[in-house]
This record gives C-alpha cells, structure tokens and sequence, in this order.
C-alpha cells in the first residue's frame, strides 16, 4: 500500500473535536493513519473501552496535555489484522491477527477502522480467543498483571482484597491473584457478590454495608482499583510489609509511591508501602494473560458488546460506573 494513498484515503472514526463535559462522541469520516518505521497499520476488528476515554472526552484526564491534537479518535485497546509493516518492524507480518494498547500517555485511536499501533506494544492473538475477548484485554488485563507481578509481588498464600473487583481492572485483578495463589476478598456492590466469587474471590465485601478499612491487620495487599481508600485509611488493616496499591494517579499517590520506593516504610509505618501504577503496553505480558485465557485459567469478562454506529451506547454504558467486566465495540467483520 503506498503512503500517499494512506493519508488521502478515509475511514469511519469515534473522535472528538473539543472537550466538553456532556458531549456525545463522534462518528465519521477521517484519514486513515500510516504506519511509522516502528508500528504496524491494523483493520481493527473489536475494541474495548476504558475510563481513560470519557475521561479524555471530558478534558479530565490527567495527561490530556500530551494527546495529540484535534480531532481526536477515541480509544486504546484493539484487536484486528496486520495489513501493513512500517520498515523496522521484524517479528510481525501483514496477516498476523494482534491484540494491544496505546500507551496512557496521550495516545488512543482504537475506535477506528484502521489504527497504528507500536509492534512492541502487540501481542499475537490466539486463534481459539476471540477478537472480542482480546480487545477486552490490554490496559484493564495488564494494569492488574503488573500491579500484582511488579508492584504487589503478589505470592502464593497471601491475602488481597480488592476494591472494585467486579468492573474492568477489577474482574481480571481477581483472577490473576487466585491463580497465583492468593487468598481473594472481592470489594463490589450488591449485585456482583456471586459474580466476584465465580471469578475466584474466596470473600466478598458489599461496600455499602462493610468498610473493609475497619479490620485490624488482614490484608498482605489492598488493590485500590477504584480509588476510593488511601494508605493512610487502609494503615490498620494492612498486615506489616503490606502493600497499598492505586490505579488513580495524583499527587499524592505519586509522592508515597516514590516514597515508598526511596525508603521502604517511610511513609507509612510498619514497613507497608504504597504504590501507584502505570500500565505499560508490553506485548509479552499481554501473551502471557492470553495463555491464561486459552489454558482456561482466566476469562475475560464481558459486560456489554455494541455495533461500532451504536458507540453512543457503549460511551453511555462505561460513564455509570457500573459495568460488570468490559464494554465491547465491534468495529467490522
Ligand atoms: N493507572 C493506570 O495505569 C490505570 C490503568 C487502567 C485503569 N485505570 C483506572 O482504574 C479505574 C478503574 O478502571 P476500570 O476499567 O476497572 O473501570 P470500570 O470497569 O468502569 O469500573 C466499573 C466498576 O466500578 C465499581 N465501583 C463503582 N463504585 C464503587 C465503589 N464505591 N466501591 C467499589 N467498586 C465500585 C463497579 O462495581 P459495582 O457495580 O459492583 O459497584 C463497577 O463494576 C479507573 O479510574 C481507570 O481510569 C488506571
């Protein structure tokens, strides 16, 4: 495919052209993107939707400064196939089925017909895993994966709870601690107890009836998916050398985080630390969940799937804070 003809062709996009707190997405005809040296060009199939796009819609993410200019296509986690290779990229070819995510530092544009994406930040989809289920993956997946693995250190025998275990971050964190071999007490509302307790939570907790941050030493690690709790909040029912671990970033987190980096402890008493994470897209940890899900070990879990001109519908669904696992746009054939 020649460049030239890349830029000048179109394709149906999700984008915004400002920000605005109640505005709707839209859905029309953009240049398609080429693809650098170091990315591939890919017919997205399936998307999911994360926070990170309302947010980002609403103009309060927090690193908006860094996304690209208008108009933007809305999106970061995709599923489809390679048609095309920019000249350094050496491990993957035009056909290849991949799944991955744009880093969180500014960048979407899986809400499209075609998307660019780095090589590195792809993994290979499985034939057995559908488009749908790999598009549910990446930053939600990952996120959990690597709190747990890098920040957590996450063992066999340990005790975490999380907190907000039934939506995107939240279902998989589950399960990837219960396949470690961790003890699980899920935090979700009413509705989501047997749900959380099928993904592999041994405890659940109605947020609405019990606050988890009255016990007294029973958690080696509380994963704060939602952000509703501190370390300071969660210093007594933290074990000593417990971890504390947020997924939303703010100045306050950041400065415990390298606090807790620096000098184990300092901040926070007992040797427990506190951590912020930040997904990283990392083609080689998005296999490795893939190889959960197809040795049946984990599942991705859907909430809800919409037909890309009904994305209205899927933006309405993910901004209620209700979804039970991950909102779905299929985007072609
Ligand atoms: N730092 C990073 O690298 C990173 C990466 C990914 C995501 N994030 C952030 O992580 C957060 C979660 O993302 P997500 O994709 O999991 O969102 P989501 O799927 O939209 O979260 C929906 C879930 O939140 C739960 N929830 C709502 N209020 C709650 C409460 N008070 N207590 C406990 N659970 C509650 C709901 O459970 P019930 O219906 O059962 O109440 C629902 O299942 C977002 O803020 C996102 O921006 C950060």
């Amino acid at each position: 495919m020649q460049g030239s003809q890349q830029t000048a062709a179109l394709m149906n996009a999700v984008y915004i052209e400002r920000y605005a707190k109640n505005q709707k997405p839209k859905f029309g005809r953009l240049p398609m993107p080429s693809a650098k040296a170091n990315q591939v060009l890919i017919r997205v199939k399936s998307a999911s939707l994360n926070p990170r796009d309302w947010l980002l819609m609403r103009g309060i993410y927090p690193v908006k400064k860094l996304a690209e200019p208008f108009p933007i296509t809305l999106g970061s986690d995709m599923s489809g196939t390679i048609i095309a290779c920019g000249s350094a990229v050496k491990a993957l070819t035009v056909g290849d089925d991949v799944f991955g995510m744009q880093p969180i530092k500014g960048k979407f544009g899986a809400l499209a017909e075609y998307a660019t994406i780095d090589a590195s930040a792809v993994a290979l989809k499985p034939e057995t895993l559908s488009h749908n289920d790999a598009a549910a993956i990446p930053c939600a997946g990952m996120t959990s994966f690597q709190a747990l693995r890098d920040l957590a250190k996450l063992k066999k025998g340990e005790h975490i709870l999380v907190n907000g275990a039934s939506g995107g971050v939240g279902s998989y964190a589950v399960q990837i601690a219960a396949n470690i071999g961790a003890r699980v007490t899920a935090v979700c509302g009413p509705t989501n107890q047997e749900l959380c307790r099928n993904l592999g939570a041994s405890e659940t907790i109605d947020y609405r009836l019990e606050n988890f941050e009255t016990y007294q030493d029973k958690y080696d690690v509380v994963y704060d998916v939602i952000g509703r709790s501190s370390p300071k909040k969660c210093k007594n029912c933290l074990r000593e050398n417990g971890r504390y671990i947020s997924t939303i970033p703010s100045l306050s987190m950041a400065f415990q985080s390298l606090a807790s980096k620096i000098l184990a402890g300092f901040r926070f008493g007992g040797g427990r630390t506190a951590h912020l994470i930040l997904v990283k897209p990392h083609g080689n940890d998005l296999a490795a969940m893939a190889d959960l899900i197809t040795s049946n070990k984990m599942k991705s879990l859907i909430d809800s799937t919409y037909p890309f001109d009904e994305v209205y519908k899927a933006f309405d669904r993910i901004q209620t804070w209700r979804a039970k696992g991950k909102v779905i746009v299929e985007i072609s054939e």
